[in-house]
């Protein structure tokens, strides 16, 4: 089925063609910009407070703070006893965190031999519970400190946890001692899923805390990127992830950001680096996140790596 954003482009993006030259033009050079490093700092603790308001927390949302799910203005919740015990205190992470890599799940990991380099950072984060088995070990690496986790795969994976939730609790055991990142309060379907998933970690004396995206954050960081060019709906998990990364981090490098279908080498690329699902919905805006990304590449304010590492 053809997503309906292809038929009928919007806004003016330029050419996977025009993207792409662009790319190979420009992809050995890249310095280090501590000047635009400072100011994407200075932007996103102005617009979000990401040291703040990335995770809901006691201290940020207390007994009585409407949560408003995104886009629905008759749908809130108000945290509640029960719901304020979930949450941390403040903010867990060790601010400024040091060498951060945020991972990607494009194709472009394939054959890139990142791993050695992304295990190498002091920070990594990754999207959407990937696959870190032997067969990946070499591309993205083994380590995680924070990974987000969709509550819609818990629905598709792993059966909304309401029967054996064994499968769970084993295939989170890659991710070690990590925050697990949820949307628990962006969509109202998913604050059910999202909390049996912090009880299947408490009950079975996991490793993993669980961390809840605060709405207002996600908002935020949405409003931030829109004013720059992104005008999907819904941002890219790997977008927040590196708005967040731009607002906590030293230095930042992305890897496994490749929305394309080939390579500079123009070899096909898979969607993932572990399949080849495409999505539909938001697919569209990935281009436009990678122009902005590739903008502060360029300015040496985060390094994105495409292709094989040295
Ligand atoms: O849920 P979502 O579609 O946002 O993410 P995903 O497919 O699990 O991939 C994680 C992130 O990697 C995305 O949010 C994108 O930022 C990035 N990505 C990319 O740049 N190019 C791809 N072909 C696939 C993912």
């Amino acid at each position: 089925v053809l997503c309906w954003f292809y038929v009928f482009p919007v806004y003016r993006v330029p050419r996977d063609k025009d993207i792409m030259e662009e790319v190979l033009r420009q992809r050995g050079i890249w310095q280090k910009n501590q000047t635009g490093i400072d100011l994407y700092r200075k932007l996103l603790t102005d617009c979000c407070n990401p040291q703040r308001m990335f995770a809901v927390t006691k201290e940020n949302s207390p007994v009585g703070k409407v949560l408003w799910y995104d886009g629905e203005f008759y749908h809130w919740h108000t945290v509640n006893n029960k719901t304020y015990s979930l949450f941390v205190q403040d903010n867990p992470l060790d601010v400024p965190l040091k060498k951060c890599a945020v991972v990607g799940n494009s194709g472009i990991l394939r054959h890139s031999k990142c791993g050695r380099d992304i295990d190498q950072a002091s920070f990594i984060m990754r999207c959407n519970l990937p696959p870190l088995s032997k067969e990946y070990v070499e591309d993205v690496g083994t380590r995680t400190h924070l990974v987000t986790a969709n509550p819609s795969i818990i629905e598709k994976r792993f059966q909304n946890l309401l029967w054996s939730r064994k499968a769970f609790v084993d295939s989170m055991k890659v991710y070690g001692s990590s925050y697990v990142y949820m949307p628990a309060f962006t969509m109202k379907p998913g604050t059910d899923p999202s909390l049996r998933a912090y009880y299947t970690l408490a009950d079975t004396s996991s490793n993993l805390t669980m961390l809840f995206a605060n709405p207002e954050f996600l908002s935020t960081v949405g409003k931030f990127w829109k004013g720059r060019g992104v005008h999907a709906k819904r941002l890219s998990t790997g977008l927040y992830l590196v708005s967040l990364a731009l607002g906590l981090c030293e230095e930042v490098t992305v890897y496994g950001f490749w929305p394309f279908s080939v390579g500079l080498d123009e070899h096909p690329v898979s969607h993932h680096y572990y399949d080849n699902i495409l999505p539909c919905k938001w697919f569209h805006a990935m281009p436009e996140e990678f122009v902005q990304l590739w903008h502060l590449h360029k300015s040496g304010t985060l390094r994105m790596r495409v292709g094989r590492c040295p």
